[in-house]
């Protein structure tokens, strides 16, 4: 089975990926989010959803929202949260790659590099068209990923960090000989003792080339950042930041 499609991998990493201050720092993001986007109200896909990061501030701020993600584990921690709230949203297991829902939303985000994970070029395309197509004309997708030029910058083959639990993440990365992609290798270990360990890769995109594939699959324009405050994708940016407009057709 592909990686991105197993519950053990997205329940032992949680607490890695999904560290409280990264829940807060969502509320935060969601400013930016809509600032950059110039979506205020109405219906938004949150396409890959998680824990609910963001679906959770967009239903209390009042969007109509579709929360999408194939984990059912993290969809649950996601129903949990919202449910302490009284917050209505309408969760969706589904494979991104089969969402479809044309001319629904008024914004269609894709957030914390959850793009590129299918093997087949093909298949990530299907997933920009489907959500082009789940637009409504003149809606807009937001997706902020890891740049290729980013992760160029940045690149060390192996880091090791301590984890909020006090264990060692120990992160081993390659590249592929044509750039395309990036193969991590995840060990955790408690004093010398390995907890788990995790073999994953998925695409890397450069700006050029995330711009290309979403006209390619329809949008009729696309302006890169390098963060979700709007600063230029140059030698300094964080993140690869897409914004990525449906036309007014459709
Ligand atoms: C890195 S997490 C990001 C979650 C969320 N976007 C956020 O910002 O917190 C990637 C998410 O993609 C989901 N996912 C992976 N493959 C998927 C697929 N084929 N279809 C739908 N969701 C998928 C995972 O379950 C996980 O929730």
């Amino acid at each position: 089975m592909d990686w991105f499609l197993r519950s053990d991998f997205w329940e032992l990493t949680y607490p890695l990926m999904f560290p409280s201050t990264r829940i807060e720092r969502a509320e935060i993001d969601l400013a930016a989010v809509l600032r950059l986007s110039g979506v205020h109200e109405g219906s938004v896909l949150d396409l890959c959803c998680g824990p609910g990061r963001f679906s959770i501030p967009l239903a209390r701020m009042g969007f109509s929202v579709t929360a999408v993600d194939s984990t059912e584990f993290l969809m649950d921690i996601a129903r949990n949260r919202a449910s302490i709230e009284k917050l209505d949203v309408e969760w969706v297991h589904s494979d991104m790659r089969e969402f479809l829902r044309p001319s629904s939303f008024d914004l269609v985000i894709s957030m914390f590099t959850s793009f590129g994970y299918c093997r087949e070029h093909r298949e990530n395309m299907k997933v920009l068209r489907n959500a082009r197509e789940s637009l409504k004309p003149g809606g807009r997708l937001l997706m902020e990923i890891m740049g290729k030029e980013v992760l160029a910058s940045i690149f060390r083959p192996v880091t090791c960090e301590e984890t909020d639990e006090g264990h060692l993440l120990v992160q081993r990365h390659s590249i592929s000989s044509d750039w395309s992609m990036i193969h991590n290798d995840w060990l955790l270990l408690q004093d010398e003792r390995l907890l788990g360990r995790w073999k994953f890769s998925h695409w890397i995109y450069s700006g050029i080339e995330l711009r290309n594939m979403l006209l390619e699959a329809g949008f009729a324009k696309v302006d890169l950042y390098g963060d979700l405050e709007g600063d230029p994708y140059d030698s300094e940016a964080a993140r690869l930041v897409a914004v990525a407009a449906a036309g007014e057709g459709g």
